[in-house]
């Protein structure tokens, strides 16, 4: 018998049984950059491949061999997004939302990279993405760091992250030690893989440092950092931002070899990582990118930034036993025949509009009696209401507490019922 359809590898269904925790992530996010004064914004997933090119780098890994991309019937090149960020300014600069203005934004969608699936990398994967646009002080550096710590805290999951932070300093320094980093591989020509030789030959040497070779660690760590090439504003830059992570409790490291897997950055870089989630372990990642704006045709405008993958929070999260804040059903009703059917619709929608907090499940395949009553337990509920042909002609509802197993099932009446589920669940 054929398997049926399969989904696209890399691309995950999230089922019912996990969707919970998706949305506990989801309303965490949400609340944070509320929290934070961040506005949310959204865009399409498909754009001008060109976009994605400008903004991401022509030698990079998502552009080079990643996206999704294709002709559409008017002959022009378009890409499933990669990553928010390009999509987010491109919409600032059209919207005209840039100009003289500064704009806090976040987003949340997916995103596509046709990356080797293996755990923690997707080809549809989720982001949670924050730009803080239109203000160049390091400050705004600390306060996006910030945003993610508070949501890693929210998250109960600072423990196992570590933040590491660098600066790549101002577009001159980061040319300059673009330079240095040339110098030092041609130095080191035989001992480079084949993608770093392309990299050095297309003067991209940044690239190399991002390379999960483990034969190319060596080289990469005795490499000159960025710390060499930086001009006297970039090294001020960064020691504010230091200060501020300081002043704000929140612990990191420098490593000096963190230069980020996209070409827009150029100070401050940061990563939030995890070991425990095997190979793919940066959850959160970003960065200031000054020029993006501008190379996008907008008027100069500094920014900021950085979005965490939503698949690796989840994977992190549900290795964590706190993980009982799944949500459950409240009140279950059990239905005998078509009359209490009918008598229980009414009910129901009466709970429902009174208490719009509540989740409250009613039985619709007439299972058998027996059978109502297990899919009453599996629900979580904390109540049953029983509806028969005896309560619908005595106007009464009988109340199972079905967590409490010594109670006894009691009758009321219909009237009585609001103020009993008040009484017997916390709302
Ligand atoms: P990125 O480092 O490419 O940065 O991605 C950010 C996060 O998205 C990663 O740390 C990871 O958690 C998640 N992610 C990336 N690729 C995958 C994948 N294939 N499967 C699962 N998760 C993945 C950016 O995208 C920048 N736009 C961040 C930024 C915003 N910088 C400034 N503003």
């Amino acid at each position: 018998m054929s398997k049926g359809f399969q989904a696209i590898r890399g691309m995950n269904d999230i089922l019912p049984s996990e969707v919970m925790v998706w949305q506990h992530v989801e309303q965490v996010l949400k609340q944070a950059a509320k929290q934070y004064g961040y506005e949310e914004i959204r865009f399409p997933v498909l754009e001008n491949t060109q976009l994605f090119k400008r903004t991401i780098g022509n030698e990079t890994d998502i552009v080079n061999k990643e996206m999704y991309t294709f002709t559409d019937k008017n002959d022009e090149g378009v890409s499933l997004r990669p990553e928010g960020t390009a999509g987010c300014v491109r919409a600032g600069i059209q919207r005209g939302l840039l100009y003289n203005q500064q704009q806090r934004l976040w987003y949340l969608g997916p995103m596509f990279r046709r990356e080797r699936p293996q755990r923690g990398r997707l080809r549809q994967f989720h982001q949670f993405g924050a730009e803080y646009l239109g203000v160049a002080n390091p400050r705004a550096d600390a306060e996006l760091i910030s945003l993610a710590h508070s949501i890693f805290k929210a998250l109960n999951l600072l423990p196992h992250l570590r933040l590491e932070i660098n600066s790549l300093g101002s577009q001159e320094s980061r040319k300059a030690y673009n330079k240095v980093l040339i110098d030092y591989f041609n130095s080191h020509k035989s001992e480079l893989d084949e993608d770093s030789l392309m990299r050095l030959e297309r003067n991209n040497p940044l690239r190399i440092l991002d390379s999960k070779n483990p034969a190319m660690k060596s080289l990469i760590q005795h490499a000159p950092t960025t710390e060499s090439c930086m001009d006297e504003i970039s090294t001020l830059h960064f020691t504010r931002v230091q200060e501020y992570l300081a002043a704000m409790n929140i612990e990191y490291t420098v490593n000096p070899y963190l230069v980020r897997g996209l070409d827009y950055y150029d100070h401050t870089a940061f990563e939030w990582i995890s070991d425990e989630l095997g190979a793919q372990g940066t959850v959160c990642g970003g960065g200031r990118y000054n020029t993006l704006v501008e190379t996008l045709g907008g008027k100069p405008t500094p920014a900021v930034g950085f979005a965490m993958g939503l698949e690796r929070l989840v994977d992190l999260l549900s290795q964590q036993q706190s993980n009982a804040t799944l949500q459950s059903a409240d009140i279950y009703c059990i239905t005998i025949g078509e009359a209490a059917y009918l008598y229980a619709l009414t009910l129901v929608q009466e709970i429902r509009q009174t208490f719009p907090q509540l989740t409250v499940m009613i039985n619709q395949a007439e299972d058998k009696l027996k059978n109502q009553f297990k899919q009453a337990d599996k629900s979580g509920a904390e109540l049953a209401l029983i509806l028969g042909e005896e309560e619908c002609q005595a106007g009464t509802v009988t109340i199972k507490e079905l967590k409490n197993r010594n109670a006894e099932q009691t009758a009321i009446k219909a009237t009585d019922l609001l103020a009993a589920i008040e009484k017997k669940i916390t709302i």
